[in-house]
């Protein structure tokens, strides 16, 4: 089967009704990311940073994938797909994605602050005195500005031996996300859908790019249907 690596960011969880991160009414417009999104903002008032992502957890609740989603499901008929994904919603999971890598973590898991491995199941709100079985305060299990990323080394990994490669839904403004393509195999045919795509940055990274300047959940089930007809594997 034919390895499909494919690259998703805010945008492919725009239709189903989660706010992206940057543009007009973009979730960083309202805030200051360094209070809301760092480990300086976490020393400075963990009850602020708690409750914007207790907002933000609340919110996925009411939300659910949409067909762009549903469309990379789809293409697991025919392909080997991997999905490695900026977005900390659970949204792929819920549609039914096989394999999914989250970069920047999960909005609902909480992790301890003394051991950073010790992560833990958290769908509902994350409050002040909540700890890990090691007796520190929990918190959001996200990856904030500053910080590492840990899962970087299996995601350069994955993508280095894919056959086709996607990119859904990204600024690609925020690294090392954002280089990611790069480590794809130079020829391999990479579509990046995004109504409002960052071309210079793609162009950058691949020899054989398609854009479709489209929103996700019109654009991309007519892509997994062409390419489940190609019958390439
Ligand atoms: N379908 C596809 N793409 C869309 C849609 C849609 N319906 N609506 C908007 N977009 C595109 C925008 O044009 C933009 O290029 O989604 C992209 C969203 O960009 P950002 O808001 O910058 O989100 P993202 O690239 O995922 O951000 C990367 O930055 O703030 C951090 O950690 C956060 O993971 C996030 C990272």
């Amino acid at each position: 089967m034919k390895k499909v690596v494919v690259l998703t960011g805010a945008g492919i969880s725009a239709e189903s009704g989660i706010q992206t991160f940057r543009g007009a009414d973009g979730l960083w417009e309202g805030h200051d990311v360094m209070e809301v999104a760092s480990p300086e903002g976490w020393a400075a008032n963990r009850e602020l940073v708690l409750n914007f992502y207790n907002e933000r957890r609340r919110q996925l609740k009411t939300v659910k994938p949409n067909p762009a989603h549903e469309a990379l499901v789809k293409l697991e008929e025919q392909y080997d797909v991997h999905i490695i994904t900026q977005n900390v919603d659970d949204l792929h999971e819920r549609a039914g994605s096989s394999n999914i890598l989250h970069l920047h973590g999960e909005l609902t898991k909480a992790r301890s602050t003394v051991d950073r491995a010790l992560v833990l199941k958290w769908p509902d709100d994350l409050n002040l005195g909540d700890k890990c079985p090691k007796g520190s305060q929990l918190r959001p299990h996200i990856v904030w500005f500053g910080e590492d990323v840990p899962m970087l080394h299996r995601a350069v990994t994955t993508i280095s031996d894919a056959d086709i490669a996607m990119i859904i839904g990204t600024s690609m403004q925020v690294y090392p996300a954002a280089g990611l393509i790069g480590y794809a195999p130079v020829d391999i045919p990479v579509y990046y859908i995004d109504p409002n795509p960052a071309k210079d940055a793609a162009h950058a990274y691949c020899n054989n790019l398609t854009i479709v300047e489209a929103k996700a959940g019109e654009a991309l089930p007519n892509i997994v249907d062409k390419l489940l007809s190609q019958n390439l594997s």
